[in-house]
C-alpha cells in the first residue's frame, strides 16, 4: 500500500456525465521503490570521530584517488571493508539497526537478517562529482553523510522503470503526484543516512561548495546491504 493524496469528487473537478457519479474510484501502488531515511540523533560527535578515521585512511591510502568513478574530478575512495574496521563500529552499529528495522518492515524471513557486505568512504572536493551507477550484487545500498557543506552536491535517483520514462504524459502546474516523478534528488546533510535498492540508478552532481580546504569537502560512508543466513 503506498500513501500519496487521494483525489476526492471535489479535487476532480466537474464530471463529464452526472449519472456516474456515485461509481467509486480508487488507487493501488504496485511495485514501489523505497528510500529508508535514517536521522542520527547524536551526528556531531559520531561525524567527527568518523572524519578522524576517514582522513587517517586517505593519508594511509593515496591511491583511492584511482578508485573514484569519477577520477579526473578528484575524488577519493576508501577501500570496501571499513566495516570490518572496529574503529568504524559506531557506524556499523547504526547500519546494522537499520538493516533490522527495513527486515521487519518489509516482512523478511526472521532468521535472516541484512548484514554489512562492503562499506567505503568518499572524499569529493569542490568540483567533484560521481557518474550515475548501481551496485551490482547487494539487495539494499546506502549512504550516510558525515561532513556536508551547503551546495556539496545532491543524490540522484532515477526511475528505474525505462518503459516509463519514454512516453510521459503531461502534467499541470505544480500537479505532479509523487508516485509519477521520474527523479529524486536529496540534500546531503551531516547525520542523514539514506537506504535504498541496489538496482536504483543514482549519481551525485558536483559539489559547488565555496568553502576551502576540508570545510568544503563532502565527505560521505556508502554501503551494501544483503540477507545472510544468522
Ligand atoms: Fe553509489
Amino acid at each position: 500500500m503506498c500513501s500519496g493524496s487521494r483525489g476526492s469528487a471535489g479535487d476532480d473537478g466537474p464530471m463529464e456525465t452526472d449519472n456516474i457519479i456515485n461509481d467509486t474510484f480508487s488507487r493501488e501502488c504496485y511495485f514501489p521503490t523505497m528510500v529508508f531515511k535514517v536521522v542520527c540523533s547524536d551526528f556531531e560527535e559520531l561525524n567527527a570521530h568518523l572524519l578522524k578515521l576517514i582522513y587517517a585512511e586517505r593519508e594511509r591510502d593515496r591511491r583511492g584517488i584511482e578508485r573514484s568513478n569519477f577520477r579526473k574530478l578528484g575524488g577519493w575512495h576508501s577501500h570496501n571493508k571499513l566495516h570490518k574496521d572496529a574503529a568504524f563500529g559506531p557506524l556499523t552499529d547504526r547500519v546494522n539497526q537499520a538493516g533490522r528495522r527495513i527486515s521487519r518492515k518489509l516482512g523478511y524471513d526472521p532468521e535472516k537478517h541484512l548484514k554489512i557486505g562492503t562499506m567505503w568512504a568518499i572524499i569529493n572536493p569542490p568540483g567533484s562529482s560521481n557518474k550515475a551507477h548501481i551496485h551490482p550484487g547487494s539487495q539494499w545500498s546506502g549512504v550516510y553523510y558525515v561532513n556536508a557543506p551547503e551546495n556539496a552536491g545532491d543524490i540522484e535517483f532515477t526511475d528505474p522503470r525505462t518503459s516509463h520514462l519514454m512516453n510521459q504524459p503531461g502534467f499541470g502546474p505544480g500537479k505532479k503526484v509523487k508516485e509519477c516523478w521520474t527523479k529524486v534528488k536529496h540534500s546531503p546533510k551531516a547525520g542523514k543516512m539514506l537506504i535504498f535498492p541496489a538496482w536504483l540508478y543514482h549519481s551525485v552532481e558536483p559539489n559547488l561548495s565555496e568553502k576551502v580546504d576540508r570545510d568544503g569537502e563532502r565527505v560521505i560512508i556508502s554501503f551494501n546491504l544483503s540477507q545472510t543466513r544468522r
